[in-house]
């Protein structure tokens, strides 16, 4: 009876286990190359936004990368909401007037507007960059599943900073096309020109704007674009686990109360 019991309970917890791995890791396709593990204030079940980080990545990101990349899924007026990077309505209006969007009902340009998306990318081989964070992933073999991912993430902003400060200044010409060797790069040679070399933008309040700190911070960003709701997903993931506990708990104390008066008496 008791060995049976166990079985039964080593089963379910395979099953879970196997489970979850597939939700996870296994959903994403491995990249080559070097990842460099960053901290991140949003990694581990706990972990939240900085919002000033994510006004600094928006910053660098409308300064250096929008002349090539767009963030076509990303709605404009996201910038104002709770848990990004809190732009003020007015602030959100501003910035987006300094986009020229197509407008099909005028069959012309005009100024974005809150409303609408940033624009796609304007140069044609440079990818969208509003869910890279998430096409991508740094960390992977054994020890990347499960609890690793848990804490650390799957890595995708760990790639983006790895690519940003992985350039070893060689290059090369194929066919007309200058690469760059680049040492998180899946090829280990990428066709996007160094975009940040440090000092690139100037940080109202004075922040580091030395290479691996404009890194992190446009990494950062680039997390949010691909998944603004995290918090939000973690919170509802924390509730979930409370009340299965609870229900665990409950569970536990009526199976004892209702097998209680049978208990201690031996079969005859
Ligand atoms: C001069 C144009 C240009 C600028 C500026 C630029 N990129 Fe790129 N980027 C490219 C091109 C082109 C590619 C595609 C490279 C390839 O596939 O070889 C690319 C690819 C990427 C990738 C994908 C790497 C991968 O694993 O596939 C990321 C991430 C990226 N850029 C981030 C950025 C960020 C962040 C900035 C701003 C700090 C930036 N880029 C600025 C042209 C640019």
């Amino acid at each position: 009876m008791e060995r049976t019991r166990f079985e039964m309970i080593r089963k379910l917890a395979l099953t879970a286990a196997a489970a979850l791995a597939l939700t996870g890791p296994a959903a994403v396709a491995s990249e080559g190359g070097h990842t460099e593990d960053v901290a991140f204030s949003f990694e581990g079940p706990f972990g939240t936004y900085d919002q000033h980080q994510l006004q600094r990545g928006l910053q660098i990101y409308t300064e250096v990368c929008a002349s090539c990349h767009g963030l076509k899924y990303v709605p404009i007026r996201t910038l104002a909401d709770e848990g990004g990077p809190g732009l003020t309505e007015e602030q959100v209006r501003a910035y987006a007037e300094q986009f020229e969007v197509y407008d099909p009902e005028l069959d012309d340009t005009r100024p974005a507007k809150p409303s609408d998306h940033f624009p796609p990318s304007s140069l044609d081989n440079a990818p969208d960059l509003s869910l890279m964070a998430k096409a991508r992933k740094g960390f992977s073999g054994p020890k990347g599943l499960l609890v690793n991912q848990i804490l650390r993430g799957l890595g995708g902003p760990e790639h983006i900073y790895s690519i940003l400060t992985g350039y070893t200044g060689e290059t090369k010409d194929v066919a007309g096309t200058t690469f760059y060797e680049n040492t998180a790069f899946s090829t280990g040679w990428i066709a996007m020109p160094p975009p940040l070399a440090g000092e690139d933008v100037e940080f109202a309040d004075g922040s580091s704007n030395e290479l691996e700190a404009e890194a992190k911070d446009v990494a950062a960003f680039l997390m949010w674009t691909a998944e603004p709701k995290m918090m939000d997903r973690k919170k509802a993931g924390f509730v979930g686990v409370l009340m299965l506990t609870v229900l665990t708990v409950l569970l536990y104390l009526t199976n004892k109360r209702l097998w209680a008066p049978h208990k201690g008496k031996k079969q005859a």
